[in-house]
């Protein structure tokens, strides 16, 4: 069932089903465990990101749960890298990674969003 809302909702079809879907336990602890492979970027992301993005009640979409990635992705890599750096509603500027680059936030919210260019 919830993989089939998923799919719906990759295919824009369940918009519904797009606007809150809850993780299962099991999403919850894939979040918890999953880290970027580069070292240096899994620090950054410990440091900062994990904070909210591995926690369901935090508001922000959860690392590595396609539902919560997917209608966020359709807006673009570039508007959600945007929307790390400046800050976006309860989602604060630089994910409070203060010396993290562009380049680290499009990494990171690449990780987080499962895209291929570090899918693991
Ligand atoms: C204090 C909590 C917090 C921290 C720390 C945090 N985020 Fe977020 N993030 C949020 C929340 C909440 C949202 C959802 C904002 C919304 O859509 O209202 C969000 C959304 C996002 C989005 C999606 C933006 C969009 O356009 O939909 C990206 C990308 C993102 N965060 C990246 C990061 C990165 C990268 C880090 C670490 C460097 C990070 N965040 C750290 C709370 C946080």
């Amino acid at each position: 069932m919830r993989t089939t809302a998923a799919a719906l909702c990759a295919a824009g079809l369940l918009l519904a089903a797009c606007s809150d879907p809850r993780p299962d336990a099991a999403a919850l602890e894939r979040a918890e465990a999953l880290r970027p492979a580069d070292p240096a970027l899994a620090a950054r992301y410990e440091r900062s990101c994990i904070a909210c993005h591995a926690q369901a009640a935090s508001g922000a979409p959860l690392t590595g749960f396609a539902p919560h990635w997917t209608p966020r992705l359709r807006a673009g890599m570039d508007a959600l890298v945007d929307h790390a750096e400046h800050g976006y509603q309860a989602m604060p500027a630089r994910g409070l990674c203060q010396d993290c680059t562009r380049g680290d936030l499009r990494a990171l919210t690449e990780f987080m969003s499962q895209t291929p260019s570090e899918a693991s």
